[in-house]
């Protein structure tokens, strides 16, 4: 949509349903669950064979039971002041306490995490909302390594009207496949690279935000990237948001002999490249314990400064207390965290192994990972007519047939919608290159198979329909 036409919406919403221009504006624009709503309102089960299997988010459905279970016997509310205002929006001592601990132990920190620098929020969206209100006026950029969680797009833009500035590798020295988008040296030219244009474009850049691991890639970062990613920001005087929310969400994939495991930033030594209070890390509920519903994230940070701000506005977006007991309990109880973890793990490399299995039986190329919930698959071809195969040149987004490209891929998830699989289209991703796709992993395993059936019969059903127009 252009931007004329664009005004015309937000125009035709003010005044029909009486919004503020920001309100309308956001109405025409931005409502990205309104039209999901309606998608996602009949999901395939074995009792509703016609149902969409949805592979495009990033949900692990594979112990929900057992979350339900452990929350139906645990509910409690504790203490019993949590149905009052209790300790007010930053967050119940007892879930920050619990966080607390589980950060100091499991993610290895190197100073003890405290409640007093965590912030609890209703998932990390609104975390992430929060610390870019917090640090960005209107316009500000933050940075983030492409491709990128489609997420970050929405909640920096949503309510804070700051941009994400795409970090872009193609064409910087050492860059020439996946692998190289995780190593320091290329990382430090591609930050110096994106830093040094946005400036001239007349962007004030506030912050670099990583997912690690890597959402979509799959991927963690080695610790000499993240001290790259440090030391870049201490230089500049930028925030360093690492997101860690798929750090348990990690498992052995023996397609990959030396992969790199998942270090927390906290765990590592900072302190002579960087301000602390520059560096804020995320976590949430939502993947790594199998509960995207539950609405639950924080932010740990010594900024407190970023604590101030958040309080003030999260008067408005609260966690219930009475919910954070329910994640508070499963931090506590870690008998019952590590038998989960350990079981989930298994479920998880259990489900790679048949979706990759399958994908190597039917030619489809993919990139192997060891972290997340789903897989970064090559497309590439069926963008490509069959004449040039091999020229991948044209499907970089700079391309002069970009736009069909995209187009191509928007029509091949479309096609798997209309079979009832919906699989995510790499542009979503901010990538830098068309014919990649994002396909989730971790549903129960009827749902699953199903829904591999469905994507093979949609790819055959793209290839005809790729090879008729050209
Ligand atoms: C990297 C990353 N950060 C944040 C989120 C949002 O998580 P939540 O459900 O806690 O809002 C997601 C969800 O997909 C994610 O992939």
């Amino acid at each position: 949509m252009n931007p004329a036409s664009q005004d015309e919406a937000a125009q035709t919403a003010i005044t029909r349903h009486r919004l503020s221009t920001r309100g309308a504006h956001n109405f025409a624009h931005r409502d990205v669950w309104g039209p999901r709503e309606k998608t996602m309102a009949n999901p395939w089960s074995p009792g509703n064979p016609d149902g969409t299997v949805i592979l495009r988010l990033a949900e692990n459905s594979l112990l929900h039971e057992e979350v339900a279970e452990f929350i139906k016997a645990q509910m409690t509310v504790l203490p019993i002041e949590h149905l009052t205002y209790s300790t007010g929006p930053r967050g119940s001592r007892r879930l920050r306490r619990a966080a607390a601990s589980f950060l100091t132990e499991e993610f290895q920190a190197r100073e003890p995490v405290t409640a007093d620098n965590l912030f609890i929020t209703p998932g990390l969206a609104s975390a992430i909302d929060a610390v870019a209100w917090s640090i960005c006026d209107e316009g500000d950029g933050i940075l983030i390594p492409q491709p990128l969680y489609n997420g970050f797009n929405f909640d920096t833009l949503n309510r804070s009207n700051a941009r994400v500035v795409g970090v872009p590798y193609e064409g910087i020295e050492g860059f020439s496949e996946l692998e190289d988008l995780f190593d320091p040296d290329v990382n430090q030219r591609a930050l110096e690279g994106a830093l040094r244009k946005a400036q001239n474009d007349g962007i004030t850049v506030r912050a670099l935000l990583i997912s690690n691991p890597h959402n979509p890639l799959g991927r963690c970062y080695p610790p000499e990237t993240l001290r790259e990613f440090a030391a870049f920001c201490g230089r500049h005087r930028l925030h360093f948001i690492s997101d860690e929310i798929y750090a348990k969400s990690v498992f052995d994939n023996p397609a990959m002999p030396a992969p790199t495991p998942f270090v927390s930033t906290l765990a590592l030594d900072f302190g002579d490249v960087i301000d602390p209070t520059l560096l804020h890390v995320l976590y949430g509920a939502s993947k790594d314990f199998c509960a995207n519903g539950l609405r639950l994230g924080f932010v740990a940070t010594k900024n407190e400064g970023i604590l101030g701000a958040m309080s003030s506005i999260s008067m408005f977006s609260w966690a219930s207390h009475v919910i954070q007991d329910a994640w508070a309990a499963m931090l506590d109880d870690r008998e019952w965290m590590n038998n989960f973890m350990a079981k989930k793990t298994r479920l998880m490399v259990e489900n790679y192994n048949i979706v990759t299995s399958f994908f190597r039986e039917h030619g489809i190329s993919y990139c192997e990972s060891n972290a997340g919930l789903f897989i970064w698959i090559d497309l590439r071809r069926l963008l490509l007519p069959k004449s040039s195969q091999a020229d991948h040149s044209q499907l970089k987004v700079t391309s002069p047939e970009a736009d069909m490209y995209k187009q191509r891929e928007m029509t091949t998830a479309d096609i798997c919608a209309k079979n009832g699989v919906m699989i995510a289209p790499g542009n979503v991703y901010v990538p830098e290159e068309f014919g990649w796709f994002r396909i989730t992993f971790t549903v129960g395993k009827g749902a699953l198979q199903e829904g591999l059936n469905r994507f093979l019969e949609s790819l055959a059903e793209v290839e005809a329909e790729t090879y008729r127009v050209q």
